[in-house]
């Protein structure tokens, strides 16, 4: 617990109450290095490029212009992170990693510069392993933590993503403490995101390790590998808070056979968990569909809200599942889902949903804008994999 002994004498009851609230929020040991405080936001390469060759700096600079350009930055996105496939296969005389001199032939500091120059982060990714999971044979930083977490922090890294590839077996803990405690050394603020797909179950002990941890393997843009990677995501919500998130992998929104429901959806359902929004398709060919979806602020915002509660399940019968999420300031954010086949009506109330008894409540639905009064009924008619995400405030 974060409340230092010499506080404790001071608490009167006022106090214990506060005390109490931090208490549910903030798990004993969560790592405490002042980043996250809500969940990261910004774009990854790795789901619209892989490692073909048109990721490169060219392409890194115009995701950081069209942030600009597009309104994303202002909606809250500000990290720009490469995947795998940014260095050469070989360490230089020194042992330090090097950027591939064709992808990145200023190099990576360079790069952070003219991102940093946006008012944007830098991120990287490396494996807790020898090698990345790319079969070229990248260099992983098991045994060169030190080294690499100071390469990093030289060029102006803003954040990690420390993969499992090629882990030798070594204890899965001992492997993601090492690259912590490297970081803080750098004494460079990193964000730092756990990927071992939840292989050794990380909602036990990533907390106290990392900002954010994968909970499951890769996505793919199709509709049954996103629900399931958000219905994987969603036992885990106890566990998530400021600095501390659970992953369910970054957004295939605008990409792959997702339709615009589907898109919709996905959005919704990483915004209702409390999931960091790292944007997986390529910005430079984005439809003003998918850009309309990513910039929707309302649901941003249910994603930002400063309490960091993770949305958990009210009902689920049929394919018909009914999350809330409490918001800073008493509203809830319930989302209705329809999985099922053809449309249906979801419903909930408010009660159900974790309001106080009120004479009326406010729906903002966050899709359509459109808002309404209920004495309480929430309930929708939600088309095929599709969902209905209201914000509902007590009058
Ligand atoms: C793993 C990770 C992915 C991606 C690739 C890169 O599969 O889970 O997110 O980083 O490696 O090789």
């Amino acid at each position: 617990m974060r409340i230092s002994g010499k506080f404790v004498p001071l608490l009167g009851a006022a106090g214990l109450t506060v005390a109490a609230a931090l208490l549910t929020v903030t798990p004993a040991s969560a790592l405490d290095n002042g980043l996250a405080l809500t969940p990261p936001m910004g774009f990854n390469n790795w789901n619209s490029t892989r490692c073909k060759a048109d990721f490169n700096e060219s392409m890194v600079k115009s995701i950081a212009d069209i942030f600009v350009s597009s309104g994303l930055q202002a909606a809250g996105y500000r990290y720009v992170n490469l995947d795998d496939c940014w260095a050469e296969t070989k360490r230089d005389s020194g042992g330090h990693l090097v950027p591939s001199h064709v992808r990145f032939p200023h190099g990576i500091k360079a790069l952070a510069d003219y991102v940093h120059g946006k008012g944007l982060k830098l991120g990287i990714y490396t494996s807790a392993g020898t090698h990345t999971c790319n079969k070229a044979g990248f260099p992983g930083a098991l045994g060169h933590e030190q080294t690499d977490a100071n390469t990093f922090a030289s060029w102006g890294v803003d954040y990690l993503k420390y993969d499992n590839c090629n882990n030798q077996n070594v204890d899965a803990v001992k492997r993601y403490t090492a690259m912590r405690d490297a970081l803080k050394k750098t004494g460079r603020p990193i964000v730092y995101s756990i990927c071992e797909w939840g292989k050794n179950k990380p909602w036990n002990w990533a907390p106290n390790v990392g900002n954010l941890w994968r909970t499951t393997g890769d996505i793919s843009a199709n509709w049954s590998s996103m629900i399931s990677k958000a219905h994987s995501n969603e036992s885990h919500a106890k566990v998530a808070g400021p600095g501390h998130w659970n992953d369910p992998d970054m957004l295939e929104v605008g990409n792959g056979s997702l339709s615009t429901t589907e898109n919709r959806t996905h959005f919704s359902l990483w915004a209702e968990m409390a999931a960091p929004l790292l944007i997986g398709t390529d910005l430079r060919k984005a439809s003003a569909t998918t850009l309309g979806i990513l910039g929707n602020t309302d649901v941003i915002a249910v994603d930002q809200d400063s309490l960091g509660r993770q949305g958990t399940i009210v009902s689920s019968s049929g394919g018909l599942v009914v999350y809330t999420r409490q918001l800073a300031g008493g509203d809830r954010a319930v989302l209705l889902l329809n999985e099922s086949g053809a449309t249906a009506t979801v419903s909930t109330t408010a009660a159900k949903a974790g309001l106080p008894g009120a004479a009326s409540y406010s729906l903002k639905d966050l899709w359509s804008k459109a808002t309404r009064t209920t004495t309480g009924s929430i309930s929708a008619a939600v088309p095929s994999h599709g969902v209905v995400f209201y914000r509902v405030s007590a009058n």
